[in-house]
């Protein structure tokens, strides 16, 4: 099989973004775009990847770790340029180098796919991807001949008034023959409006050589979108929360309303799921089958077990059980782990605890750095006081333990099994098990004293 390889141009400045965050960094859906551009292009088994990077280097490479080779572009001298910085690695080649910019991050496999193979069956030297779009501004335009083959690709900046009018634009996206590009990157010049050396050019080098060009025109313009600056950038969103939403739809996932509905690519949704509007699912979060997840909630890379119910809240790093009921309002922070059947309810914080099954905190609480057992009873307004301005400490509560309304656990401390506190009571001495713990002032009547009062007041 032919030798396939890729280059991906990163190294822009991105000046148009207005943003101190490097252009291809910049999240579509909460994802960098050049992440999706590597995601996009890992099926392809290449046999290398080739990023070239420039001003922000150290960051695009945290970013994309091994994922790929790096090479750096000092100066930003146009996209023929960028590539060049490849040549070091890939001259003595043969094969196909596709290449693609960091900054088209809606470009699917099956579209780099098909590219690639067209270009080899085809045998040219040079392959673009186009697409026809309703608004080119801004977009290199294909000019063909009259009997229809590409001859050269027009920057907008440089092309006349009636080039300009061509609606058939250049994606950034190409396949060239590796030796053939090499050699007809060295004639391309910075002869042109911006004096820059622009990549396209090859196109024409090589047809000009007589050699055979190729253009692959994707029907989808929606998946060729550059993003040069914030108004697309909130476009190549748009695209893709309604692709992913489809997608998970086809998958049996029930979606109220897609519109306001942001599910991001690595989320996993099983069928028979429904996400009410409103709803924000991120990172490497997994929802199973018939869980009810919004309206209005934000999940973070959470696990949400069969049948659970999360609403008008936020999740974050936590595990949530089968049949679960969470919220309205709870605040569910890194390490929660919640099993089966427990309920969280109204204004409750829960971070770094385990709530063990068919347990209840359901108004009211702050649970952190705790470890609840089963069908344990939480009143109202309980709180586990485990910092004291340095350190954190641990709260256990065994199993069916009823923690009165009001309580403070001042952590260290156990709450033995089936044990009672008493509404009210500070507590920070261990509980032994199946005893009331009662740990506030004693109450005192004054018989009459309200007249005194009253009487007082009058003055
Ligand atoms: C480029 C194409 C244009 C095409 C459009 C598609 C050129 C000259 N023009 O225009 O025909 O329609 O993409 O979106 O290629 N980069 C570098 N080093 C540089 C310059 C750019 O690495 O010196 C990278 C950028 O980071 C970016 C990509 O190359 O990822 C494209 O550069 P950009 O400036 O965005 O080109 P466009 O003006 O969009
Ligand atoms: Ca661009």
């Amino acid at each position: 099989m032919t030798q396939r390889y890729a280059v991906i141009l990163a190294a822009g400045q991105g000046t148009r973004m207005k943003s101190k965050l490097y252009k291809v960094l910049h999240p579509v859906m909460g994802k960098p775009m050049v992440q999706h551009v590597i995601d996009q292009l890992t099926p392809a088994k290449l046999d290398s990847i080739i990023t070239v990077v420039g001003f922000g280097a150290e960051s695009v490479s945290e970013q994309i770790g091994n994922q790929s080779a790096y090479v750096v572009q000092k100066e930003q001298l146009g996209t023929a340029h960028a590539v060049q910085q490849a040549e070091d690695i890939l001259k003595d080649k043969q094969g196909t180098t596709l290449v693609v910019c960091g900054d088209t991050p809606l470009i699917t496999h099956d579209t780099y796919q098909a590219l690639i193979e067209f270009h080899e069956r085809n045998e040219a030297k040079a392959t673009v991807l186009t697409t026809n779009v309703s608004e080119p501004t801004g977009y290199g335009r294909i000019v063909r001949d009259a009997d229809g083959h590409v001859e050269r690709i027009v920057e907008h900046k440089d092309a006349s008034n009636e080039e300009r009018l061509l609606t058939e634009i250049n994606t950034g996206t190409y396949c060239f023959d590796n030796a053939a590009l090499w050699k007809a990157i060295q004639d391309v010049s910075n002869d042109n409006a911006q004096g820059e050396y622009y990549l396209p050019d090859v196109v024409e080098i090589l047809k000009d050589k007589g050699e055979k060009i190729g253009a692959y025109m994707t029907p989808d313009p929606d998946e060729t979108l550059g993003v040069n600056d914030r108004a697309a950038l909130a476009e190549a969103e748009k695209v893709m929360k309604k692709r992913l939403n489809h997608m998970h739809m086809k998958n049996g996932v029930a979606i109220i309303d897609p519109d306001h509905t942001y599910i991001e690519p690595d989320v996993v949704i099983e069928a028979d799921a429904v996400i009410q509007p409103g709803t924000i699912i991120r990172g490497k979060s997994v929802i199973h089958a018939d869980a009810q997840i919004g309206p209005h909630t934000e999940i973070i890379d959470c696990e949400i077990d069969e049948g659970a119910v999360v609403t008008h809240s936020v999740a974050k790093n936590s595990r949530i059980g089968k049949r679960v009921q969470i919220g309205p309002y709870a605040h569910i922070r890194p390490e929660a782990d919640i099993a089966n059947d427990a309920k969280i309810g109204n204004f409750v914080e829960v971070k770094k605890a385990t709530i063990g099954e068919k347990s209840k905190v359901s108004h009211l609480s702050y649970i952190g750095d705790a470890h609840v057992g089963s069908q344990v009873n939480i009143g109202c307004g309980t709180i586990t006081v485990n910092y004291d301005g340095k350190n954190k400490f641990l709260t256990t509560i065994e199993d069916d333990a009823f923690i009165g309304c009001n309580s403070n656990l001042i952590a260290p401390v156990t709450i033995g099994k089936g044990s009672y506190v008493a509404a009210g009571s500070t507590i920070n001495k261990h509980v032994p098990e199946d005893s009331l713990a009662i740990a506030r002032e004693k109450q005192t009547n004054k018989e009459g004293y309200a007249a005194k009062i009253k009487n007082r007041q009058k003055d």
